[in-house]
């Protein structure tokens, strides 16, 4: 159990309200867009309309010749630099600016500079390109047929397979297939989706030629892992590489790869000698940068007569577009998809994946989402609903009879995770209740007597956030870990530092409530600085809900590291030996005396004009922490719908999530992550895809056809919560961003395909427009 603090320190489970909304609120924040520098300049990419096309000729003199142009940037002139290629997150190369030929339509050719943003918009439509087209690859499927061209002509295979990754008992796992009384088959695909951060991609980049130093504030989730990458890519020394993280509007995802952009603003900068700034338009960002999932699944289970399932069997076809740009750890080529059987104790599993290149951006990025954890337990949980319908049972009761039991844990999945802790019954139980589940399969029955349309989605999904360990984990190599400094200053007020950077999480107050929790000192006065690689500590950022699991646990560590040496002042000051002292949040007291005590402010002042003689000065403390094991936050979400019969619309009745990150830092941020999550879900579930047509012209490059969730279309969600703490995080925390966009979608189509069950509907692929509904309803007889 932690200790409560008063409101006035406000450590874990206060519901604070955001420090950093203060200047949000007041349009006082710090964005890209708001950095000027004196003498900048700016950047447009000249991007192809072709999908796959051979590039003839480059023509740059009539875009030159526009007044105010700088410079104009082609692949040809990377390649003098061996800069025209650069890797990507998962061990592939990426074209800066293509050279040969074009990959994927918004590909990047051409970089033009330019006095304003409009002249080098301008100076952009002047560059000429001469195609000569080639045929395009869109679908997948066929990515690994005999007559399919192959994209890759730089690589040394001569194939579009990425990957073929395994893991789990093949064998063992066919046999109870063949074996089983029921099995059920579920072919879901999960639709290429975008993050569409409110902010797109972008940077300024300025180089010094005095001091050599070049700084770079880039839209980063990963600030110092950019770094390392500029400096082994351009072989300029790390020392002489600051990387800035302002104010980020919204990453998931999006903003942890390293994009031509970045690249080509760099050299411009280096050549042109003034900074450049460069940032993309909504459409380049749908177009061209980091997508997700779009992954083929199919799951089969293999069950007895009772619903309970011995074994799974998962194959999927990876569509990774024109390079492999995921941003997964180098063991896992599929990310944590591994994850896919969920909260359920299966005695077997298989799982496959092949991974592909097609003619469609590059990407596999891990949309709030740690690593693929999306794609599985949506598949799991789909497939969980097929198979209760397959046996006519409750698919409540069939999650019941298979979930993992609490007295399992630590439990050693069949697919070679160690889930830490989970109770999974009890969220389930909790979100039946609030949602009041009896009486609305009651209402549902009446209801399809009546021939209305209303559905009931239940999904238990589990997750697995906070990599490293670093023996396991790493990015390019890069170690997975996260780290802390803490200062504390003479008056009791404290800076902390961090590896890790919030783009809206609200870290500068989660991360305050961990030292006030610690330390005792009121979260007010403890400052939190994040995204300055020349001032935080080494880290590998924040995505795939690793703040809490990983920084938080070394800010709690970097404070305890700071009470030690605390106690020590303390017995000083107080002239009794540190065996005689006892803490509670803010001060040491003598055992037994407890008038006899000193404040962590009367310490923290002490350290610098009162310490024992051969003490260093000073209270600070660094920590780099290294997780023992990832957490695994659950949670069980329902959905209740209705569908109208006319127009295929689904009107979200109710939206029920429990959750269970373990002890939460801050009730009222959660809830807002969740918030979040869940609209992300809905739109997911409900409006998003980017598709291409047949020449690979994209589809959903706008948000004209990219829909994004307004709060017309948004329920009003109702959250609650579970608590299993971690075993092994130092205050028991599990992350959380992640998990409502992880768990939602499959409540959201459990919940459709329940609607429509009775006409013998098994499954429906996202986005579930009225459109699509309503041809099903055509196709049933249930409408005209
Ligand atoms: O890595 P990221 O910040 O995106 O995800 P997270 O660790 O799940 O945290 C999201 C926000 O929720 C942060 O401000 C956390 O400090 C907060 N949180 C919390 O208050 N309690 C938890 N148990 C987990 C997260």
């Amino acid at each position: 159990m932690l200790t409560k603090t008063s409101p006035e320190i406000g450590g874990m489970g206060h519901p604070i309200k955001r420090k950093e909304d203060l200047r949000f609120i007041q349009g006082k924040g710090n964005y890209i867009d708001d950095v000027q520098l004196p003498g900048m300049v700016y950047g447009q990419m000249v991007r192809s309309p072709y999908a796959h096309a051979r590039i003839t000729a480059i023509r740059t003199e009539e875009a030159k010749k526009l007044p105010g142009v700088l410079a104009v940037i082609t692949g040809e002139d990377l390649a003098k630099a061996n800069l025209a290629w650069m890797p990507t997150l998962f061990h592939d190369k990426q074209m800066v600016l293509a050279t040969g030929k074009v990959l994927f339509q918004s590909q990047e050719v051409a970089f033009v500079v330019a006095e304003d943003r409009y002249t080098a918009a301008d100076a952009a439509e002047l560059v000429e390109v001469d195609y000569e087209e080639l045929p395009v690859l869109v679908d997948p499927h066929k990515a690994q047929d005999a007559d399919a061209p192959i994209l890759r002509d730089d690589r040394e295979e001569k194939s579009n397979l990425i990957f073929h990754w395994e893991v789990g008992d093949r064998a063992a796992t066919e046999q109870q297939m063949k074996s089983a009384p029921v099995t059920a088959l579920v072919k879901a695909f999960f639709p290429r989706c975008h993050p569409a951060p409110l902010e797109t991609c972008g940077c300024v980049i300025d180089f010094n030629s005095a001091t050599g130093k070049l700084t770079a504030w880039i839209t980063s989730q990963a600030p110092h892992a950019h770094r390392t990458v500029f400096a082994l890519v351009a072989g300029l020394p790390e020392q002489n590489i600051r990387v800035i993280s302002p104010d980020i509007g919204g990453g998931f995802g999006n903003k942890v790869p390293v994009y031509p952009g970045y690249v080509c603003a760099a050299v411009a900068a280096l050549t042109i000698g003034r900074p450049v700034k460069w940032i993309e338009t909504r459409s380049e960002n749908l177009q061209s940068t980091g997508f997700a999932r779009d992954y083929h699944m199919e799951a089969e289970l293999a069950a007895d007569k009772d619903g309970r399932v011995s074994a799974l069997r998962v194959k999927t076809l990876a569509d990774h577009g024109a390079f492999n740009a995921a941003a997964q750890p180098t063991k896992f080529p599929a990310g944590l998809f591994s994850i896919c059987t969920g909260s359920y104790d299966f005695s077997q599993a298989f799982c496959e994946v092949d991974g592909v290149y097609t003619n469609k951006a590059p990407g596999g990025i891990a949309y709030r989402c740690s690593f693929r954890v999306t794609e599985a337990a949506y598949l799991i949980e789909r497939a969980m609903d097929v198979l209760a319908q397959e046996l006519k049972l409750d698919p409540a009761e069939l999650r019941r009879r298979n979930f993992i039991p609490p007295e399992k844990f630590p439990y050693p999945s069949p697919l070679g995770w160690n889930y830490d802790s989970g109770n999974y019954q009890g969220a389930l139980d909790l979100a039946l209740e609030k949602i009041g589940y009896n009486e609305l399969r009651k209402e549902q029955a009446e209801k399809r007597k009546r021939g209305e349309l209303m559905g009931i989605g239940i999904s238990s999904f589990t997750e697995i956030v906070g990599a490293g360990p670093s023996h396991t984990f790493d990015i390019l190599g890069l170690k997975m870990f996260d780290s802390a400094e803490l200062r504390v200053h003479p008056t009791g007020k404290a800076i902390m530092r961090m590896g890790t950077k919030s783009q809206g999480q609200g870290h500068e107050t989660t991360y305050a409530q961990i030292v006030a929790q610690e330390l005792g000192i009121p979260a007010a006065d403890v400052a939190i600085e994040e995204g300055d690689t020349d001032t935080a500590p080494y880290g590998l950022g924040t995505y795939a809900s690793r703040s809490t699991p990983t920084s938080g646990a070394a800010a709690a560590l970097a404070a305890r590291k700071v009470r030690e040496k605390a106690r020590k002042i303390a017995a000083h000051l107080l002239e009794v030996s540190e065996e005689d002292l006892e803490w509670e949040p803010g001060k040491f007291s003598v055992k037994g005396a407890p008038g006899k005590s000193k404040t962590i402010q009367e310490i923290a002042f002490a350290a610098y004009t009162n310490f024992p003689q051969g003490m260093e000065p000073g209270l600070e403390a660094v920590h780099y922490y290294d997780p023992p094991n990832l957490t695994f936050p659950f949670g069980t979400y329902i959905a209740v719908v209705d569908i109208d019969k006319g127009t295929g619309e689904v009107k979200i009745r109710r939206f029920v999530a429990v959750d269970d990150c373990g002890n939460i830092i801050n009730p009222m941020i959660v809830e807002g992550q969740v918030h979040g999550g869940l609209t992300e879900g809905l739109a997911i579930a409900f409006m998003q895809e980017i598709s291409y047509d047949e020449s690979g012209n994209v589809q959903g490059g706008t948000f004209m056809d990219y829909l994004v969730p307004t709060a017309v279309e948004t329920p009003s969600w109702e959250t609650g919560n579970t608590c299993t703490p971690s075993p092994h995080h130092p205050f028991g925390a599990k992350g959380v961003g992640e998990s409502p966009n992880v768990g939602s979608p499959a409540a959201f189509v459990n919940a459709v395909v329940d609607a429509l069950s009775h006409l013998g509907v098994k499954h429906i692929d996202m986005p579930l427009s009225p459109w699509k509904i309503w041809q099903i309803l055509k196709e049933k007889g249930v409408t005209q």
